[in-house]
């Protein structure tokens, strides 16, 4: 048999569903009659939706998992778009690897897990993911480019929120697509956090930027990130979690409350919560933990959560839906905190 090439690999691209194509509200009601998940997935897009009436409330959505290069893109670009997401926290492989990557023109492609030989892809320099492929010399593309924005900024501590911002203007002159999440939160003014930053694709961009200028450098400043999270959070006093995936994203946007507390700031526990996960709370880990849990911590309050025990790509398209497709959030204002936090930073001069 002829060898195969990298073409005949990269062939396909995974598609992005489409939230307004879709109106599950009756699929997502039926399945509130039913019982265990189904059940469980009704009640948790029931309270999103009440997240999204409640005036009062702003929503912050925790990102975990290979979720963007699953096709569940173009869903969070839809939330942002439509006020329905007010803050992002996520790991640095959804937001750089997978949406800046596509950002710049790039895709991730149909693959499989069955009939291939991991060492021909390694051979071709294609990267997997269960089911899914991506060329790793565009990645390297994507890394150099976070290099380069590096490059430009002044030397001094960002938070990774204000280099998401700088990702975002990038975008907005030399992006290849719309759909972005980085370019939707940039325009809208929807702060994305990413704590653990160097590790991803811009990871390998910030080391190249600090060997290359040993004694001049921009940083990234993990306890910047969560101060201004922090102080989002007492801004906007009640809010609702949308956690998607468990890891670093979820504890760090819980734990607001307890570090507003120890800064003598008032701020209540998280008013309404979910979370979509995969982790089994036999582990007793972070990512497993349920909300209920988090409640003996002083994180979350217990009246309106929900663990939804489900694969990401199966569950967000109908929690997200269901909301998008209810309507509550045409009346809904954008909170536009990546303003509030540049204007708390100019403050601190
Ligand atoms: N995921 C990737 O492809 C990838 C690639 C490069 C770097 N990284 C880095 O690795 C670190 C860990 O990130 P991660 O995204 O791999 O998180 P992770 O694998 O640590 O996920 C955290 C938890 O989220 C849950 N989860 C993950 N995927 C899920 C899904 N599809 N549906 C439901 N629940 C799910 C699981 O409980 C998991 O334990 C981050 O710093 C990230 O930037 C990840």
């Amino acid at each position: 048999m002829a060898k195969m090439k990298k073409a005949d690999y990269l062939k396909e691209a995974v598609k992005h569903i489409e939230i307004s194509k879709h109106n599950v509200v009756p699929l997502v009601d039926a399945m509130g009659d039913m019982a265990f998940s189904a059940r469980d997935l009704a009640r948790a897009a029931k309270i999103y939706n009440l997240m999204l009436a409640d005036k009062n409330c702003s929503v912050i959505l925790t990102l975990a998992g290979s979720l963007f290069s699953a096709g569940l893109k173009k869903v969070v670009v839809d939330l942002v778009r439509n006020n329905m997401v007010d803050a992002i926290v996520s790991t640095g492989a959804v937001i750089v690897d997978q949406d800046f990557f596509e950002g710049l023109g790039f895709k991730h492609y149909k693959g499989t897990p069955h009939g291939i030989d991991d060492n021909d892809l390694r051979a071709l320099h294609i990267d997997r993911i269960y089911d899914t492929f991506i060329d790793e010399d565009e990645l390297r593309v994507c890394d150099d480019t976070t290099r380069r924005i590096a490059d430009s900024l002044d030397p001094r501590p960002y938070s990774s929120r204000e280099f998401i911002e700088e990702m975002g203007k990038y975008l907005s002159k030399h992006g290849k697509t719309k759909d972005s999440v980085v370019l939707a939160a940039y325009e809208k003014r929807v702060p994305v956090f990413v704590p653990a930053f160097s590790d991803c694709s811009a990871g390998f961009g910030m080391i190249a930027h600090q060997w290359n200028n040993p004694e001049k450098h921009m940083s990234l400043d993990s306890a910047k990130d969560f101060l201004e999270l922090t102080k989002l959070k007492v801004e906007a006093r009640d809010t609702g979690l949308l956690m998607i995936g468990g890891g670093v994203p979820k504890n760090f946007t819980q734990d607001t409350v307890v570090a507003a507390d120890i800064l003598g700031e008032e701020a209540p526990m998280h008013k309404y919560a979910v979370q979509v996960t995969v982790a089994d709370v036999r582990d007793g880990a972070l990512s497993s933990s349920t909300l209920k849990e988090a409640c003996s911590w002083g994180k979350v309050e217990t009246t309106s959560e929900q663990m939804v025990f489900s694969e990401a790509t199966l569950a967000l398209p109908l929690i997200a839906g269901y909301a998008y497709h209810k309507g509550v959030w045409k009346t809904r204002k954008a909170r536009r905190y990546s303003d509030f936090l540049n204007k708390e930073l100019a403050k601190i001069g």
